[in-house]
């Protein structure tokens, strides 16, 4: 079967310069939390660290207060649930792996903290030459766009095995248990952005990136401060070279 390709994407965050739009990562949370939540936890981020895309810490105590976690144990050694507070992580919405599995024809939702970064294919480069020399970052966030828009009728001929979907992105095979999650107007944008299946899915791309890679900023500054003092250090070389070895006539 074929494996298609992501299709490449304007992304704010792409180039030495990138940023996040902080819009579009709350749009991106906010199909995060009413469709994909239903099924991937994100149990690697913590509720406080949403303050990074510009709400408040009462906002994100309010939002925080809108999930159940499991807490324990008490003083007769039992679990017991209670409401999130913001130092606590995105739960899972099952109970354990097997549940997830079980919910979902076998195969488990996996989760979203480092999804953008786990599925960053790279063009047939290994990844450390991604990284050093072309910063290639959106490897991930591209090839969640495309599989959340590539859902497509198989082609004839092709049999897809019983409860799951065609869909020539997903980089594990022909079909994947998730049925195609989003449809137009099925979430509702306060900011005026497009109802849209495409927006939809560029901007939860978008936020699922800044969970897999919150510090993406400070390490792009960093990164070009260090080549600006390599471009300075190598001029120091070359006139300490040239006055060490200056000929004495
Ligand atoms: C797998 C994204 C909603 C169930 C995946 C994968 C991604 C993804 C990136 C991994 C594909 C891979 O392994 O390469 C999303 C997004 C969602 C969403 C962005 C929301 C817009 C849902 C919902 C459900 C679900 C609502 C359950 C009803 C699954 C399952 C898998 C999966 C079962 C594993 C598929 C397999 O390995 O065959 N999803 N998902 N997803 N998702 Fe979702």
């Amino acid at each position: 079967y074929p494996i298609n390709h992501p299709r490449e994407q304007e992304w704010s965050f792409a180039g030495p310069f990138g940023k996040y739009d902080k819009g579009q990562l709350q749009r991106g949370l906010k199909v995060y939390t009413e469709v994909c939540a239903a099924c991937h936890s994100m149990n690697l981020v913590a509720f406080r660290t949403l303050t990074d895309l510009g709400y408040s810490e009462d906002q994100v105590k309010a939002f925080a207060a809108n999930y159940e976690v499991q807490d324990g144990p008490n003083a007769d050694g039992e679990m017991f649930m209670r409401k999130a507070v913001p130092s606590d992580h995105f739960p899972s919405p099952f109970p354990n792996e097997e549940a997830a599995a079980a919910s979902n024809n076998g195969a488990a939702p996996p989760d979203f903290s480092l999804i953008a970064k786990a599925r960053g294919i790279t063009r047939g480069f290994p990844q450390f030459v991604i990284d050093i020399f072309t910063q290639y970052q959106e490897g991930g966030p591209d090839y969640i766009y495309s599989l959340l828009t590539g859902y497509q009728d198989p082609p004839a001929g092709v049999e897809v095995a019983e409860g799951t979907h065609y869909n020539p992105y997903f980089a594990n095979a022909a079909a994947l248990a998730m049925a195609m999650p989003l449809s137009a107007d099925q979430v509702t944008y306060d900011d005026g952005a497009p109802q849209t299946v495409d927006q939809y899915a560029h901007d939860v791309s978008a936020f699922l990136m800044w969970a897999a890679e919150p510090h993406l900023e400070a390490r792009k500054r960093m990164g070009f401060m260090v080549m600006v003092f390599l471009v300075i250090f190598t001029g120091l070389i070359y006139l300490t070279k040239k006055s060490v070895y200056a000929s004495k006539e």
